[in-house]
């Protein structure tokens, strides 16, 4: 990979020493689904595909971005003084956004640099490849300035780049995953104390599959920052009368006798999925450890109907894949992953009917929703940092 992505930067920027390759992961959210700007748990995991960056460190104050994926945008130039959000840059508004939030926290660039991107993560497609672009840009600029600043830190500033500069007011699930994501496991994350536990994957002969709607995503920012509203509207009837600062500090049982004081119906049913859903991730946590893969499969089931009937995050692309990944022999539990909206969804399949499975769901797919879907087999990797393998 090194060799290739060396290659394709001496043919952008005409040079080649003192190159460096960095490389950021996707990630697939196990369980959890918006729980996490409701101070309550996720249970992600990184995957192999993601974000490779070869950049270096130039005399110039002048920072120059490439992305493979992108390639009609050209070379994207811009001053290390003006790094203010531009519509036309488009993607490259992810790295600038990074460059601009380490430069308002203190750390000096004073020097200009070059990045060529390439990415294998689809787009837009719920697996985080925005939060992966950002991470890699964070980690390659540590390591080139020699900065001072450790992977929670970059994370926090990353996710503050996705709130205040391009305008998503997502939870800090995706960073954390992308910065601390470990071989062969998946993170428990409490998102209120920031405490986390990782859990080793051992799924017995049986695989991730990723499945993606292809569906085009359009005005999924605008809903969930409306999903983000409605959960705090709930909190706020709640606190008039229970002492609670997040929705993750309820059970249950707590919301059963409490749902009336919310007053608005439509909030009362995401508050529901809110805190069902992080009572599941606990539970799904347990499973796992004790290696009860079906019961961790029915949570996943029950997580996708939650996120379909309460929280309506998931249209009908979603729910066939989910609903016809259901009805499959040796699928062990299916949902949606990452925001909804269209995006992936991922079942837990055993080995030896994975080629039925993906060859039957992309026929059937295509015959409902008109297009075809993609696959994918994950592996759970490491979180971002310099790229060793050559
Ligand atoms: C997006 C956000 C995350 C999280 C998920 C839903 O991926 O970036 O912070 O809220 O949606 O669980």
């Amino acid at each position: 990979m090194r060799e290739k992505l060396l290659k394709d930067f001496e043919d952008i920027f005409e040079y080649s020493d003192n190159v460096e390759y960095y490389f950021a992961p996707g990630r697939v959210n196990l369980i959890g689904e918006h729980t996490d700007y409701n101070g309550g748990h996720v249970f992600p995991c990184a995957i192999s595909l993601g974000t490779y960056a070869a950049a270096r460190k130039t005399d110039e104050k002048i920072i120059r971005l490439y992305s493979k994926n992108f390639q009609n945008f050209g070379v994207i130039e811009v001053s290390l003084d003006e790094l203010d959000y531009d519509k036309k840059h488009d993607w490259a508004n992810y790295p600038k956004g990074i460059i601009w939030s380490m430069k308002r926290a203190g750390y000096k660039l004073d020097q200009g640099l070059e990045v060529m991107f390439y990415g294998n993560l689809p787009n837009g497609a719920g697996l985080s490849s925005s939060a992966s672009i950002e991470m890699v840009t964070a980690v390659l600029i540590k390591d080139l300035y020699n900065f001072n600043i450790d992977m929670q830190d970059m994370i926090k500033l990353s996710q503050a780049t996705e709130n205040n500069y391009i305008g998503v007011n997502c939870g800090i699930m995706d960073q954390f995953i992308i910065g601390m994501g470990k071989k062969n496991h998946a993170l428990l994350l409490d998102t209120n104390s920031l405490n986390y536990e990782y859990v080793k994957i051992n799924l017995e002969k049986a695989s991730i599959v990723i499945a993606n709607t292809n569906k085009r995503r359009g005005l999924s920012d605008s809903k969930y920052n409306e999903r983000r509203r409605q959960c705090e509207e709930g909190l706020i009837d709640i606190k008039k009368y229970i002492d609670i600062q997040s929705l993750g500090e309820l059970d249950e049982e707590t919301y059963r006798d409490i749902k009336n004081l919310i007053s608005d119906e439509i909030n009362k049913k995401r508050v529901k999925h809110a805190v069902y859903e992080n009572r599941r991730t606990l539970k799904a946590k347990k499973a796992l450890e004790i290696g009860d893969i079906k019961e961790f499969g029915r949570l996943m089931n029950e997580s996708h109907s939650s996120l379909r009937d309460d929280y309506e995050v998931t249209g009908v692309e979603l729910d066939t894949l989910v609903e016809l990944a259901w009805s499959k022999k040796g699928v062990i539990g299916s949902r949606m992953t990452g925001a909804g909206f269209g995006g992936c969804t991922f079942s837990i399949v055993k080995d030896e009917y994975i080629e039925d499975f993906i060859n039957d769901i992309e026929r059937e797919y295509k015959e409902k929703i008109g297009y075809k879907p993609s696959f994918y087999i994950a592996k759970i990797v490491d979180g971002a940092g310099k790229l060793c393998t050559p």
